[in-house]
């Protein structure tokens, strides 16, 4: 069976920044930004996004394009198959993400026929206690599976190519249009300065944990660490510059991240809703029940929640492509057997977190963060220690002048410094799951072992080249 590859070069950046602009960025961006300093943090998360962010998700995408396979083939086929376990972390990652994702999911299409009926208008905190578990919120979980399925089925240049074409420009044209809109609303001018007024002082003082905040953050929002963009870009055929692409990504994800904050406090300050301190509730809440005093009430939810819908899906079914990939490749699935056989087990998981509050609590707040960074840690140090000049050579692969001086310093950006800096941001994510704090101490310990670890095994490699 021939391996499927994406029709053209937009095709596979607009599928990336699909999976990329997802509930990361239209709801959890703006609320970190606004709460942690404004446009001082927003400046902090694009240096993170720079130096830790798109380091990583090349580092991804250099494995995927060389190996050519989902996650688990790729580290067989890069390294040998005690490396298959590192992509088995990755289609765990994939397997959380994606149960508590769904979810929300379902919440989001739920919200959007809801405004068209106004169905949440009078008592939006009761309605959203109402729909948010339960055997209701399966049943919407279910359906909105049904829909990445549909284009997952499809087919990579057929499906996921086609509909990303169509959802990532209609998010960019929706998100632009209510961000002008409530631009007219009276009142909407003290959102701005909520949303990006320059807090110094407070960047100052809480400077690591907004780190870590940013560091998080960005993880999720790149999609980096769940093997969705590798296996992404193990679908690329060409020869061309895989920097240009992640720096477009990464840009472009951060700027309808910018937007989707354009839209949400301006409008929450023109309604004189106090913004609160995000979260479900916040969205589910706060938000949708300020439409109702809007005067095209319905048709402004079903707009706002249908791009929030666009944006779920097409990240949804990027990590539900990985799954499918890896029964293609290492079980000789077809793709309608893959599919199948992916939805069942989603069908189950996502159903199990929409019946249980505490099961979602812990797959979205506590493990997704946590195995993503474990994964993309471990996804890192391969590149720098297995793959090594094998690394270098797959990035200026079709890499332009400007991009192949880059190339050595990247190298040590994902060898030592981000895998330094993911170990740190590692033992926050212990802490949380531990609920014990994690004293400096140990994390120094860990970070230590980590840098030594793969300084280590880079001369290694380099003195047996
Ligand atoms: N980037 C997505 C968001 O910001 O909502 C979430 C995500 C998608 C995480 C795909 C991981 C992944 F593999």
């Amino acid at each position: 069976m021939t391996r499927a590859t994406w029709d053209t070069r937009l095709g596979f950046v607009l599928a990336a920044v699909g999976s990329a602009v997802g509930l990361g960025n239209i709801w959890r961006f703006p609320w970190l930004t606004a709460t942690n300093g404004g446009s001082a943090f927003l400046l902090l998360y694009v240096v993170v996004i720079l130096l830790v962010g798109v380091p990583g998700l090349l580092g991804e995408m250099v494995i995927g394009r060389r190996s050519r396979r989902n996650p688990v083939g790729a580290f067989d086929e890069l390294g040998g198959r005690r490396f298959r376990a590192l992509g088995g972390l990755a289609l765990v990652a994939s397997v959380v993400v994606l149960s508590f994702y769904t979810v929300v999911g379902g919440w989001i299409l739920r919200y959007t026929v809801a405004s068209a009926t106004g169905a949440y208008f009078e008592a939006p905190q009761a309605y959203f206690a109402a729909v948010d578990f339960g055997p209701a919120a399966a049943g919407f979980h279910a359906l909105f599976l049904l829909a990445t399925v549909a284009v997952v089925s499809a087919g990579v240049d057929r499906g996921i190519e086609v509909a990303t074409t169509v959802m990532v420009p209609g998010i960019v044209l929706l998100c632009g249009g209510l961000a002008v809109w409530v631009a007219t609303l009276p009142g909407s001018a003290g959102g701005y300065e909520f949303y990006l007024s320059l807090d110094v002082a407070y960047l100052r003082a809480n400077f690591f944990d907004v780190l870590v905040a940013a560091a998080g953050q960005a993880l999720f929002t790149l999609s980096v660490g769940a093997g969705a963009m590798l296996t992404y870009a193990s679908y690329i055929d060409e020869d061309r510059s895989l920097v240009a692409d992640g720096t477009l990504i990464a840009v472009l994800n951060t700027g309808i991240g910018v937007l989707a904050g354009l839209v949400v406090f301006p409008l929450l300050y023109s309604l004189g809703v106090p913004p609160g301190s995000g979260g479900p509730g916040a969205l589910f809440v706060g938000l949708a029940g300020a439409f109702a005093d809007l005067p095209a009430s319905r048709l402004v939810g079903v707009v706002f929640f249908g791009v929030v819908l666009l944006a779920a899906l097409s990240s949804a079914i990027s990590i539900f492509e990985v799954l499918v990939a890896y029964l293609a490749d290492e079980h000789g699935f077809d793709r309608p057997r893959a599919v199948v056989a992916v939805g069942g087990l989603f069908l189950v998981t996502g159903s199990a977190a929409a019946l249980s509050p505490s099961l979602f609590t812990l797959l979205a707040d506590t493990m997704a963060n946590l195995l993503l960074t474990v994964t993309l840690l471990g996804f890192l140090l391969f590149c720098g220690s297995v793959l090594g000049r094998a690394a270098i050579a797959e990035y200026e692969r079709g890499a332009g002048r400007v991009a192949r001086l880059a190339s050595r310093p990247w190298y040590y950006a994902v060898t030592v410094v981000v895998p330094l800096f993911l170990a740190f941001t590692l033992t926050t994510g212990i802490e949380g799951l531990l609920g014990v704090p994690v004293s400096t101490a140990q994390a120094a310990a860990l970070a230590v072992a980590v840098v030594s670890g793969t300084t280590l095994a880079t001369r290694y490699r380099a003195d047996t080249a």
